[in-house]
């Protein structure tokens, strides 16, 4: 069968005279049509494909304008894309420079909520915590301890042991913590990493003594990356111990101190070795300006 029949695609109507002959010689070859017949059934014919033309025309306009508002929206989809991003990157900065200035001022820490984020970190992905987590996860390692801000600065560097009321000072960390971050939008997924990294699994921990699971997740996992950095750094109270010890009291902690779940994968890190790059950014102890 010939085909004189337009595109139907917007932009491809084919000239009504360019299909004259064709359509004429089609009338007559497989329907038999000749004389007044033809030029009747030829006229039909050439009104319906004008009409065809016309809409064919009109689809044209609608998708050229259909294309105008995808294209519109695409671009401002995009720009909304990076002022989020931007935002997002300037909100890390910020909490990131604040973490920062909150550590400066504990001299036996430089550094320790940078490796403690690094852990956390290979402890997540190994339980494949997908990467919206993994991104509030590395804030959290970096502010969870904020609350220290409201520590004062001879409890915080006492050279020596605490006394039990400068601990009880030193164990309101959490919850000033808490305080500060809740109710400002993109610190508030950070509280459960706040306020539980020092519980314990066997409930004696602080500050809400909460036991096993029912203690967030987010707690459970921090502690681990925040006291095997505590170990294997130097504080006022003791020097730093080497990683195949820490990591044995690690071990001997599980079930008590610790999630057994989480040092289980802890375990697994440190036998991959992964954790040697980040221990040898553990610095030695400070010198002691009071000395
Ligand atoms: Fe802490």
């Amino acid at each position: 069968m010939m085909d004189f029949i337009p595109s139907q695609r917007p932009g491809e109507s084919r000239e009504l005279s360019s299909v004259d002959r064709d359509l004429e010689r089609y009338l007559r070859e497989e329907f038999g049509y000749s004389g007044t017949q033809l030029a009747y059934v030829l006229r039909d014919l050439k009104i319906l494909l004008k009409r065809e033309k016309l809409k064919t025309r009109e689809l044209e306009t609608a998708y050229q304008q259909m294309l105008r508002y995808a294209e519109d929206l695409r671009k401002s989809y995009l720009h909304e894309r990076r002022q989020r991003e931007q935002l997002i990157q300037s909100q890390r900065a910020t909490a990131i420079t604040l973490a920062k200035a909150i550590e400066k001022r504990d001299r036996y820490t430089g550094g320790h909520t940078d490796r403690v984020t690094e852990y956390a970190k290979l402890t997540a992905k190994l339980l494949d915590w997908p990467e919206e987590r993994l991104a509030v996860l590395e804030l959290a390692g970096h502010l969870h301890d904020v609350g220290k801000i409201g520590v004062p600065d001879a409890v915080l560097n006492k050279p020596g042991k605490l006394t039990v009321e400068e601990f009880e000072m030193m164990k309101a960390h959490p919850e000033i913590g808490e305080q500060i971050i809740r109710g400002i939008d993109f610190l508030e997924a950070l509280v459960p990493y706040v306020l539980y990294h020092h519980e314990r699994y066997d409930g004696k921990g602080y500050p809400k003594g909460l036991s096993g699971e029912a203690i967030p997740i987010e707690g459970r996992l921090l502690a681990v990356s925040d006291t095997f950095d505590a170990m294997t750094s130097s504080r006022p109270y003791r020097k730093q111990l080497d990683p195949e010890r820490a990591i044995e009291e690690i071990k001997r902690c599980s079930g008590t101190q610790f999630d057994p779940n989480i040092v289980v994968v802890f375990l697994e890190i440190w036998r991959a070795g992964l954790l040697d790059p980040i221990l040898l950014g553990t610095s030695p102890l400070p010198p002691d300006p009071a000395s």
